[in-house]
Formats: structure tokens, sequence, C-alpha cells
């Protein structure tokens, strides 16, 4: 072991025994290091006062990317070509993830890697992409893409099962399989995703409420409990429960959860049979209904992923329905950092009720209209390789779609939630209905989170609500032969 080395993890022991460094950081600098896994966790046990320290540690404190390895085989000969990826959105927590994972590249390959910011909407984003598609635009040569979408930008994308076959051999096989069509592979995934239910411990506590959750009855005597109480306590502007219910994709999301929860299917069946207007799946959209400005503010009706982490960083909410980068984004805030809890949404109360979670994820594209493709291909080798993802599953909590990277004790270690919940993230969580849709799922999902929203604003029942998306949906199935 070199000296430097030496020095370093001496220092990183010292660090954590004055409490000036959290637990986060111990794990990734001792990452960096190259310790292994028992000897990060010897250090860990060894701080005393350390453990005692915040354990979320403002993002700023901590340079982002250090952990990321560059993987071997990049090609070097493309230096001096520009590759542009669209890749987070703007106010994204991991953006400075981003730019460093993006300066590595550029370093090792001497390829200009741009990043460039997409819309916060899965919606909005789609509708900017399929325009740059349609003008065969070659502004951007990667494209972030939903897990929604192989269907819908198939016929823009460059076939990577040639270039990069290697690498997708290592990933999820459910995965590569969503984003095949018609024997093209549309993209390589990036991350996956599911619904989680995010709770703060420290308020179980306090009000001795039982988390998590085991049905949605028990998440709102839980919520309005804990409400009762904060706002007793002098915060007016606390809440029950927040989650994403603006008309937009991820309303899609939450609106699947809540019915297949409650034993209501899953929007349309693989079989192409419609399921939304069932007793079970109305019950669920009307108790949704009745926690807005209630147990949760007026306002959510307006609400994506970044309006619903806000009002829970802030320590305004005892609940929040999430992805799981919003564990990483808590441990980021100084107000509850340390205080929360993570694990699988409630079950509902019908026949066929069970806990469930939406499937999310995205995957990395090669425009076919890019004149970088080869430069673009390389960054998608990188951005989904198994060194990137672990990095990305440590410092930012994104699920890897690698099964090695999910096993790995570094992710354990920062993100415990990540093995604990692996039956989910590996195949236990519902599928949108976009294989069975394929172009048209867009149309699907617009009818749906349209009429789910109208809704949770009160403009409509949910049995009306039902009926509307049964008989808006049932011409674009039959068009496409069911
Ligand atoms: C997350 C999911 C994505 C989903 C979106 C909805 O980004 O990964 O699949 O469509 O949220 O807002």
């Amino acid at each position: 072991m070199s000296e430097h080395k030496n020095t370093s993890i001496v220092q990183l022991m010292v660090d954590f025994e004055k409490g000036s460094i959290s637990r986060r950081d111990v794990l990734r600098r001792g990452f960096v290091l190259g310790l292994s896994a028992p000897v990060i966790a010897s250090i860990l046990m060894m701080g005393t006062r350390g453990a005692a320290a915040q354990d979320g540690t403002p993002a700023a404190e901590v340079e982002a990317g250090s952990t990321i390895v560059v993987p071997e085989g990049l090609r070097t000969d493309l230096g001096g070509t520009k590759v542009s990826a669209v890749l987070a959105e703007a106010s994204s927590p991991d953006g400075p993830w981003i730019e460093a994972a993006l300066a590595k590249f550029s370093e090792a390959t001497g390829i200009e890697a741009t990043w460039v910011t997409g819309e916060t909407s899965a919606t909005d984003r789609l509708a900017i992409y399929n325009q740059q598609f349609a003008a065969q635009s070659d502004d951007n040569d990667v494209y972030q893409i939903d897990v929604i979408w192989p269907g819908i930008v198939a016929e823009h994308a460059v076939d990577l099962s040639g270039p990069l076959a290697d690498l997708a051999a290592q990933h999820f096989e459910a995965i590569v399989a969503n984003n095949t069509v018609n024997g093209v592979l549309v993209g390589i995934p990036w991350f996956t995703d599911a619904g989680l239910l995010y709770w703060r411990q420290d308020l179980a506590d306090k009000y001795a409420v039982t988390v998590p959750p085991a049905t949605w009855a028990d998440l709102e005597a839980a919520a309005q409990t804990v409400m009762d109480g904060e706002r007793a306590a002098g915060n007016p502007d606390f809440y029950g429960f927040v989650y994403q219910a603006n008309a937009y994709e991820g309303l899609t999301c939450n609106g699947l959860e809540w019915q297949v929860s409650n034993g209501g299917g899953s929007i349309v069946e693989s079989d192409g049979k419609i399921s939304v207007n069932n007793a079970q799946a109305i019950a669920a959209f009307d108790r949704a209904r009745t926690w807005v400005g209630g147990l949760s503010p007026q306002g959510i009706t307006t609400y994506q992923e970044a309006e619903s982490l806000n009002v829970f960083t802030a320590g305004n909410a005892m609940f929040l329905r999430n992805w799981p980068y919003a564990w990483a984004a808590s441990q980021d805030s100084p107000a509850i950092a340390d205080k929360v809890g993570v694990g699988v949404l409630p079950m509902g109360d019908g026949e066929g009720a069970r806990n469930a979670a939406t499937l999310g994820g995205w995957q990395m594209m090669v425009s076919k209209y890019s004149k970088n493709q080869d430069a673009g291909i390389e960054l998608v080798k990188y951005m989904c390789s198994p060194e990137v993802q672990l990095s990305y599953a440590v410092e930012r909590s994104h699920l890897p779609t690698i099964a090695s990277v999910y096993d790995a004790p570094e992710v354990a270690a920062s993100s415990e939630f990540i093995p604990r919940l692996k039956e989910v993230f590996q195949g236990g969580a519902v599928a949108r209905p976009s294989s069975v849709s394929a172009e048209e799922y867009n149309a699907i999902s617009t009818i749906y989170f349209t009429e789910l929203n109208q809704v949770l604003t009160g403009a409509k029942s949910g049995a009306d609500a039902a009926a509307a998306m049964e008989e808006q949906m049932t011409p674009i199935m039959q068009d496409l032969g069911f």
C-alpha cells in the first residue's frame, strides 16, 4: 500500500472520529481509496462521535462523481469529436454528478461530451424529442429515454444490438427485451425505477405510528395523527402525504399504483383488455380524491416529483411517494437527513389487493440523425457500464440494471434499501401498458392522467372518469387490433 494511501486512510479515520464527516462520506472516500467493504465497515464501527454526526451531508461538501471509476476499453481514437446528450432536467439533484461523469468521460476519451438538459416532465420531454426526431435534427446525439418509450421512438434510434452486444448481455434481460423493438435494440438501460414510500422515522417514533403502513387506510390514519400533532406544535405548513398528481406521466405512475394495489387492474392488460372501469379502480381513485386539500396540499394536483420532494425535504410532510433517487436527495437535506425511512407502498383492501410499485427507469439511445454516432455509442457504453452504474447507485441511489452491481457491498452500505427491496426492483414492479399499446402508449396514458387529474381536482367523480377513460381508450386499442 502506498504511503499516500495510508495517510489518506488515517485522515479518513481522524475526520470521522472528530465527527467532521458523515458515514456517507466515509463510504465515498473509502470507496475511492479502494478499501474493501469490511475495512470500511470497521472504520464506521470505530466512529463513536462520528456515528452521531449528521448522516446526510449537504451535497456541496462531497465531491460529486468522486466514486466513478472509468471502465477499461473505451475508444481513444475519436478525440476531438463532440457529443451532446440530453440527460436529466436542469434542476435535478443529480446534476453535479452528471457534470462530473461527463468530465471524466471527456478526459478519458478526448470526446467532448455536453449535457443538454431535458424537460422536467416526462410528457413534455417526449413532445420535444418527437419534434426533434420529426425534423431529423442532428443537434443531439444521445437521448435519455423513458422505459415506456421504446415502441414510440424506435424508428429514430441506432440499433445498439451490434455495437453494444457485450454490454447489453450484462443488463437485466427483461429491460433489454423491453428496449428491443422488431429486433432493434433501441437503448441500453441506464437505471431502473420503482415507486417507493418514504416516511419520517423520527415523527413515526414521536407519535407512535406504525411504519410502513400496511394499507392505504393505515397510511391515512398515521398521516392524520402526525399532521394534527405537528400543526398543533406550530407548523401550519405540515402535510400528511405528498405525491405526484399533476396531469402528466407521473400521475399515470401514481394512479397505476393506486388501482393495482386495490385489485383494480393495470389500465390495459397484456391481452389488450382495458381495465380502469371497475369498482376497485374507481374506489382507489375516489380515495385519492379525499386526500386533496386534507392530508395533501390543495395544490397537489400541480405537483410533479420535484414539488413533492421539496415539501418532504423541507421537513413539511410525513409521507412521500417518489422514486429511489429521493433517498440520496433526502440525505442531502440537513432538515431530514438521517430521519428518513423507505419501504414499499401500502396495499388497498379490495379483492386481489397487493403492494404495488410502478416500474420506471431510463435508457440511453443514440439518434439515427446524429453525425457522431460512434462517439455517441462510446458515451452510452461508458454511462451504462457497471463501473458508472455503481457510482450512480452509491452517490445518487439510482437502481442499477446489472445484477453484480446490485449486490456490491458499497451499494448496500450507502443505500441499504436497494438490496432489501431487491424483489421489487428485479421483476416485482408493475409495468405500465407500453408494450401492448406500443406507439399509442402516450395516447393511452394521456387519457388516463387527464381524467384522473379531474377526479383529484373535484371536477369529476371516479366513476365518470373511469367510464370516460374506457370510452376513449377503446377505439385506440381497436385500431391496434384488439
Ligand atoms: C420517473 C420514471 C419514469 C416515469 C417518470 C414519471 O422518471 O423513471 O419511468 O415515466 O418518473 O414522472
